[in-house]
């Protein structure tokens, strides 16, 4: 419904509660036709409606807001390097891919980009896309060999479809940041680079402690484009160290 502002200001567009949505959220701009949608989704798309985020990555083209997430991680720790070959878990819907097509020079042919999704995903130049669960051991075995064995870099944005209930939300995605990290072992070549979503207050001990051994470098990153209120975050692990190529006791390799 929509009524007069009371002190002849624009007409205020009012949530399924009665109250004004600009008045209870602070934000200006407000969904068409309030009336009929859950409140959370109307929450959701007044967010989406006035986020400075989502109106860049439309403007630049991008299919989601994540790829800038994943362009401002990149442009502070450089490591979308030109013809690397990359693995996207998680795929849909493209955004990141379209980063990575465009920061590994997809197009000039050295580079390989693969991607897979629970959900379809639209064509992007380049990139091999697989519809499949990766909790499913023949979709990791279609990735790999996809990648011919080999990835110098492996994403990760998985998320588990939300359950509402905060800690069963948590497990789930830690659950897919394991069998990443699984994925990961196996096909980084030496010196290779894992970035994967997490969740803030973190991976479990015993998995930090395999990453720092398996990686020189281990950060936790939060770019600006991921909400501050979200528990959102990501990993950072550079320089794998392949097993069969770490020294052993003597120093030896
Ligand atoms: C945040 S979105 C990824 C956004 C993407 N990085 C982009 O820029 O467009 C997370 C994705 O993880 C996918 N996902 C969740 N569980 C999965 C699973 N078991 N196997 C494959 N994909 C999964 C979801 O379907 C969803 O599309």
């Amino acid at each position: 419904m929509v009524g007069a502002g009371s002190r002849g200001g624009p007409p205020r567009k009012k949530g399924s509660s009665g109250r004004s949505y600009r008045a209870k959220t602070g934000l200006t701009i407000q969904p068409k036709n309030m009336r009929g949608r859950k409140p959370s989704s109307n929450r959701w798309l007044t967010r989406q409606l006035n986020d400075p985020f989502v109106a860049e990555a439309q403007k630049r083209g991008y299919r989601s807001r994540a790829a800038l997430k994943l362009e401002q991680m990149d442009d502070k720790h450089k490591f979308l390097r030109p013809h690397a070959a990359v693995v996207d878990l998680g795929c849909a819907p493209g955004g990141w891919l379209q980063v990575v097509s465009r920061r590994c020079k997809l197009d000039a042919g050295k580079a390989k980009l693969v991607g897979i999704d629970l959900l379809a995903t639209d064509p992007v130049a380049g990139a091999q896309i697989f519809e499949g669960d990766i909790t499913d051991e023949t979709s990791l075995d279609m990735i790999t060999s996809a990648i011919g064995g080999k990835a110098d870099i492996v994403l990760s944005d998985m998320a588990a479809a939300t359950t509402g209930h905060r800690q069963t939300d948590h497990l789930r995605t830690m659950a897919l940041l394991e069998i990443a990290l699984d994925f990961a072992e196996d096909v980084l070549t030496q010196g290779g680079t894992f970035l994967a979503k997490a969740f803030r207050g973190g991976a479990d001990g015993d998995f930090m402690t395999s990453l720092n051994q398996r990686f020189e470098k281990v950060r936790y990153l939060k770019p600006a484009a991921s909400r501050a209120e979200s528990v959102e975050t990501y990993l950072l692990a550079t320089g794998y160290r392949r097993p069969e190529d770490a020294p052993d006791e003597q120093g030896l390799i």
